[in-house]
């Protein structure tokens, strides 16, 4: 299962590409925000990033920039997705799965370029992604749970009917909004392609106190040791 972060911070993006050796990135317009920086600001920077990593190009690293949240029409979201693949080869377009959503990423993915179809909530939302042969496609899961819904049957689900239909690998299955340790469990379980989730996640989810507990004892026992 590949890790991407889910950020828009670049100090954020250096520490987890060094770290947890990120496979991807997806940003948000909420992480744009969180930056306190312009979104072509934020554009440049991770162009700027791949570039200085050697790692261009969505197949090696892909970035997930989203388009304007207000755009309801098929045409201008395809339009300001031109605009946005123009930049960098890394960006993978994210669109929301809405009824022009839909028709925008399959026309935009018959054009050659790749599409993260985002607030995914159901499978039969996922099964759209798919046949539209969307690169990805975002199911959430800290939102669902949060409201009280189980998630583990959710993401199985979605992982069982794309290898019905042999989708699996040609649509990857971005977990996101993951936000616990046991979360990345779940997901990995099911079989999901990819979790998408902020530092600290990943931070909390590798942390374990028995770590430092046994640390402390060895080290303790190191001291004692006659060398
Ligand atoms: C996924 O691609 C989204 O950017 C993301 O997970 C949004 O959720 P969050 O910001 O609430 O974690």
């Amino acid at each position: 299962m590949k890790y991407f972060l889910d950020s828009a911070k670049i100090d954020e993006i250096r520490e987890a590409y060094e770290t947890f050796g990120i496979d991807g990135i997806t940003t948000n317009p909420n992480h744009i925000m969180n930056s306190g920086k312009p979104f072509k600001t934020v554009l440049g920077e991770l162009a700027d990033f791949v570039k200085e990593k050697g790692i261009e190009g969505w197949e090696k690293f892909p970035i997930s920039v989203e388009i304007n949240p207000h755009l309801d029409d098929a045409d201008e979201m395809i339009a300001m997705a031109k605009e946005i693949a123009a930049i960098c080869q890394n960006f993978v377009i994210k669109i929301p799965c809405t009824l022009a959503g839909i028709t925008a990423a399959r026309k935009l993915e018959e054009m050659g370029i790749r599409t993260n179809l985002t607030l995914v909530f159901t499978a039969s939302q996922a099964l759209i992604a798919a046949k539209n042969h969307s690169l990805f496609v975002s199911p959430f899961i800290g939102w669902k749970e949060t409201s009280g819904e189980d998630c583990v049957q959710y993401i199985q689900d979605i992982v069982d009917i794309y290898a019905n239909y042999d989708f699996l690998g040609e649509t990857q299955i971005i977990c996101a909004a993951v936000r616990t340790g046991k979360q990345f469990v779940d997901c990995a379980t099911a079989g999901a392609d990819i979790v998408t989730a902020g530092l600290q996640v990943f931070k909390d989810s590798f942390y374990h106190p028995f770590t430092d507990y046994g640390l402390a004892k060895f080290q303790a026992a190191w001291d004692k040791t006659v060398i």
